[in-house]
């Protein structure tokens, strides 16, 4: 089907289930990430399997529902389970729920994810204030343009909004929460990356690496919206411990240890 009429028909149900809740923020929770949304209060829970034209979410840690609510006294949208790339979704997919997100109103998008740690000094559970990215995936922005969200070719030169950063920032030091600045490449995946593939992407300026985001944010960035991103680093890359490898569960593990203090920040810019 067209992309923009899926794109309107999504819409419209969620405003119907919605009714008189208007939501300003969009959170997008990653792998590990979703106990957010349990702190999110007068919650309406709407499934994407009830949304006409939505794909299920399939990826493990990933569970597939929109919450609505109020989180530290304002009105948002989080996504408890994002669609990737690797599972087989098309970008135009991949990115619809952002640009439902726009049609009903939602003006900031804050995105978080998982990432295997490449900068010198990270460790796992550390938390990652997304600066700037590389995407190694497809454009999300590719094939006829959606006039009516954004331009054909959009500005990326401040892609993660600088005030939400220094806000967060801020919050974090008075929080007594330490966060680590950096870059976000993306791949495809879902093949983690080979020792040869990390020294790459550490040498091309990468600091975090993952398989999400950067569709999302372009995608957020196009229709004009303003984007704060976090990874919270759940493995680490040395060279020479190969042996270590990533493993999936560990991902998990390590993203829900370190999920408080990433709410924490995320609760702290909302009241801004
Ligand atoms: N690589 C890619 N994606 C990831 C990683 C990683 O090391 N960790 C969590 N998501």
């Amino acid at each position: 089907m067209d992309i923009s009429v899926l794109i309107k028909d999504a819409a419209t149900y969620l405003s119907g289930r919605m009714g008189d809740r208007k939501p300003d923020t969009g959170i997008i929770l990653g792998s590990g990430l979703g106990d957010l949304a349990d702190q999110i209060e007068d919650a309406l829970v709407i499934p994407y399997s009830e949304i006409p034209g939505f794909p299920v979410s399939t990826a493990i840690g990933h569970k597939g529902n929109f919450i609505v609510g109020k989180l530290a006294g304002r009105e948002v949208i989080a996504m408890q389970g994002r669609f990737h790339f690797y599972e087989g979704y098309d970008m135009s997919m991949v990115t619809l729920p952002v640009r439902v997100m726009s049609v009903i109103g939602v003006k900031n998008l804050f995105v978080s994810n998982a990432a295997g740690g490449m900068q010198d000094g990270f460790e796992v559970g550390d938390l990652m204030i997304i600066t700037d990215h590389i995407g190694l995936t497809p454009n999300p922005l590719i094939g006829p343009n959606l006039d009516e969200f954004g331009p054909r070719f959009p500005d990326m030169t401040r892609p993660y909004d600088l005030q939400m950063t220094a806000q967060a920032e801020k919050a974090a030091a008075e929080l007594g929460i330490e966060v680590k600045k950096g870059v976000y490449v993306a791949l495809t995946g879902p093949s983690y990356e080979t020792p040869a593939e990390y020294r790459f992407l550490k040498r091309i300026g990468g600091d975090a690496v993952g398989m999400s985001t950067v569709p999302e944010a372009i995608v957020a960035r196009h229709c004009g919206m303003r984007v704060f991103g976090m990874s919270v680093i759940t493995d680490v890359y040395r060279e020479g411990s190969e042996e270590n490898g990533t493993d999936e569960q560990e991902v998990i593990v390590a993203a829900q240890k370190a999920s408080k203090k990433m709410i924490a920040i995320f609760m702290a810019l909302l009241q801004n």
